[in-house]
């Protein structure tokens, strides 16, 4: 089973009083919303309704349709990835060698594959812990939302949630050395959607900007990772959170047209906010610890960084058109642009590729490009 190293102190024993490690597990978020009953059948939205055939057809299973008797050396697997890609292990964070005074300076070939399995193993990590809290968001829009269709559709989003944590957890637990918490920004934007009794800022915040980061990152992923379960677990989820993202879209769609000046407004402001800290997310806070670093430092390097600023950049490019789609970049003069003009992401507001296509020839070369560090040879094979 996967238990997140806490971070607290350890557990009691059973004949001692205060919280078990299991109630240190547990974390509440009180939220008051209404829940919502419609007596309406009456199947009326088209695009819901196919949406929901196709998820219904598209259902797979963890435990048969992924070969989880794949061996995976995790130091191989980075060693390979780096071969096969021609960027070093470590980056975009290897890039801090150029830093005078760096506090890498000293690390050796065998740290930087150590800190990459590591850095591997932190984005796991909070892609299992984004997963639960979509499976969260989408219980709370089944309930919330007023259409019969968007509950149905909204039911498969939850299986699909509760599969892509299992699959995310099992992948940690016997793969990978260790799982990492909850990365602070993301607990936090979690948070801040499910107390919101707003039902369509569940939605801006969890499948349009939450989910949006995710599939490029599981995409960047795809595209760089040479594991073969690994890529087939990817593959897997990123069909399904395609619909997700569809999902939030057509229903916001519905809304947003007609919503008030005012309350657009808080939207845009909502879906910036939501950006700015994932935005912070980027930094890995969780892992720097491990390595002797104080998160303080890398704050202030790595963001300087151009080839971090390239990654983190990549990491919206399936946020900002889905932002344009639903009328929020020019809303009031265009407050929203400005936003991304300044955050330096508003050239993907037309992008229509898929994850998959952003990966080797957008994401690798940018990044890399920057570094100057030696690339290794390109993989002969
Ligand atoms: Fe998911
Ligand atoms: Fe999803």
């Amino acid at each position: 089973m996967t238990i997140t190293e806490l971070q607290t102190a350890g557990g009691n024993s059973e004949n001692q009083t205060g919280p078990t490690e299991f109630d240190l597990l547990m974390d509440s978020v009180r939220a008051e919303f209404d829940t919502q009953f419609t007596w309406d059948y009456e199947r009326g939205h088209d695009g819901l309704n196919r949406l929901y055939e196709k998820a219904k057809r598209s259902q797979w299973n963890v435990s048969d349709d992924l070969d989880w008797s794949t061996p995976v050396d995790p130091e191989h697997m980075i060693r390979l990835q780096a071969e096969a890609t021609g960027i070093p292990a470590g980056m975009p964070a290897r890039s801090l060698l150029d830093v005078k005074g760096s506090p890498v300076a000293s690390w050796n070939e065998d740290q930087w594959v150590d800190f990459a399995v590591h850095s591997q193993a932190a984005s796991l990590s909070q892609f299992l812990h984004g997963e639960q809290g979509a499976l969260l968001c989408t219980a709370r829009l089944v309930e919330s939302v007023p259409w019969i269709e968007a509950k149905y559709y909204g039911a498969t989003q939850v299986v699909d949630e509760a599969r892509h944590v299992e699959a995310f957890a099992r992948y940690l637990d016997e793969k990978m050395p260790t799982t990492y918490p909850v990365n602070e920004n993301l607990k936090s934007l979690l948070d801040t959607v499910l107390r919101d009794e707003r039902w369509d800022l569940v939605y801006l915040g969890m499948q349009v900007v939450i989910e949006g980061l995710a599939l490029a990152a599981f995409g960047l992923m795809l595209g760089t990772t040479q594991e073969p379960l690994l890529k087939q677990m990817l593959k897997y989820v990123m069909a399904d959170e395609a619909r997700h993202v569809a999902f939030g879209i057509l229903s916001l769609q519905e809304i947003y047209d007609d919503l008030p000046a005012a309350d657009f407004r808080e939207r845009q402001e909502f879906a910036y906010e939501a950006c700015d800290m994932m935005r912070r997310r980027t930094l890995n806070a969780e892992l720097w610890p491990r390595f002797g670093i104080e998160n303080a430092e890398i704050e202030t390097l790595l963001p300087r960084q151009s080839s971090q600023q390239a990654l983190q950049r990549l990491l919206f490019s399936k946020i900002v058109p889905n932002c344009k789609k639903l009328g929020l970049l020019d809303h009031r003069d265009g407050w929203l642009r400005e936003r991304f003009q300044e955050m330096g992401v508003i050239q993907y507001e037309d992008w229509e590729n898929t994850a998959e296509a952003l990966t080797i020839g957008d994401a690798v070369e940018p990044i890399f490009a920057n570094s100057t560090n030696d690339r290794p040879p390109p993989n002969e094979d």
